[in-house]
């Protein structure tokens, strides 16, 4: 397909585009130029700012599709939409299941209740805004938008340092604390599998809301195995309450809150079991463990002081 692919530069952007040219797709790229800027150099770049320069995708195109990866601000979205709308067949939005209202409880679905209208607009209301930003893209083109709201992404080149951080953690070897408790779960869905999904559903024409987040079968347990594979590391699971007093947070152990604290006791309970019916496959924890080793920058390191760690695992 013809295919148009904002913000196609950064982590999941990247992977889509990297799919999207394997299954043969004709592939244009709007951003700024600012982000890896020597990548994908045979591919149509279109330069300027969704921030106010849209400027070239008006003279660009018609494409039979548009992923908007890269969709934070309503206004933004609203304005790149509503200019697309007559340049493209359909717009799919990479959302997040941030905008969720209550992520306490397991299970939530794509009918669950949605958060409240932003405050600040701050980082504390990115869930908020992204579920302002689906609403302009629908108004936009209604009946001919795909919205999908990915979970934690995981796999090579994630400049967010959560599950990177781990890996790069238990390459180091040695004692490694193992937060919590082994069967407590955890949902990471590998980008390239949230990429096979989002070209795949794109071109099959499909609308409406995906939840697209990680096995429901991952635990801790598993992933830590996963990443000790082959480095000798050797796994100490140190309970919730024991960190907690230690004053650890979550920049210091990546994923940790998120999956301990009762107000997010459901981030990693999402139910995607829609898009698994629509054709969202899993890989296992083993290869994007493997692959994010193999990409692994000198900045994905372990932020936990390592004193502090020695002695939370009596190393
Ligand atoms: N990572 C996760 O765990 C996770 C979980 C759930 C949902 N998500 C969603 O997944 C998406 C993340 O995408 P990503 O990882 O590829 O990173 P990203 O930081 O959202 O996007 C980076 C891309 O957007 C372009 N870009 C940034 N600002 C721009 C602007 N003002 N105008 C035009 N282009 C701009 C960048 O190129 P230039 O800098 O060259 O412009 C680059 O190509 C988001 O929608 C996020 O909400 C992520």
């Amino acid at each position: 397909m013809r295919l148009l692919v904002l913000g196609g530069t950064g982590f999941v952007g990247r992977h889509i585009v990297e799919c999207a040219l394997a299954r043969g797709d004709e592939v244009t790229l709007f951003n700024r130029g600012r982000t890896a800027p020597g990548l994908f150099g045979d591919v149509e770049q279109l330069r300027g700012d969704r921030a106010g320069d849209l400027g070239a995708l008006r003279d660009g195109g018609p494409w039979e599709a548009a992923i908007d990866v890269t969709g934070y601000r309503p206004g933004e979205v609203a304005a790149s939409s509503q200019l697309l709308a007559g340049r493209v067949e359909r717009l799919t939005f990479i959302s997040t299941i941030s905008v969720y209202r209550d992520l306490s409880r397991a299970g939530a679905d794509e009918t669950a209740p949605l958060a409240p209208p932003p405050g600040r607009g701050g980082w504390e209301d990115y869930g908020a805004l992204k579920a302002l930003c689906e609403q302009a893209v629908r108004a936009a083109l209604p009946g001919r938008a795909l919205t999908v709201r990915p979970g934690i992404v995981a796999g090579p080149h994630d400049p967010t340092n959560r599950f990177s951080w781990w890996v790069a953690r238990l390459a180091r070897g040695g004692r490694v604390l193992a937060p919590g408790a082994p069967d407590r779960p955890l949902q990471l869905i590998d980008a390239r599998d949230l990429a096979a999904f989002v070209l795949a559903a794109t071109a099959a024409r499909v609308t409406g809301v995906y939840n697209a987040a990680g096995s429901s079968d991952l635990t801790w347990g598993a992933m830590l195995d996963a990443c000790a594979r082959g480095t000798g590391a050797e796994l100490v699971w140190v309970p919730d309450a024991a960190l907690l007093a230690a004053g650890i947070d979550e920049s210091q152990l990546p994923l940790w809150i998120a999956a301990s604290s009762a107000d997010s006791a459901g981030f990693m309970r999402i139910d995607s079991s829609r898009a698994v019916a629509a054709g969202l496959r899993h890989r296992p924890i083993t290869e994007t463990a493997r692959d994010t080793l193999a990409a692994l920058r000198p900045e994905d390191g372990p932020g936990l002081d390592v004193a502090l760690e020695a002695r939370l695992v009596g190393g």
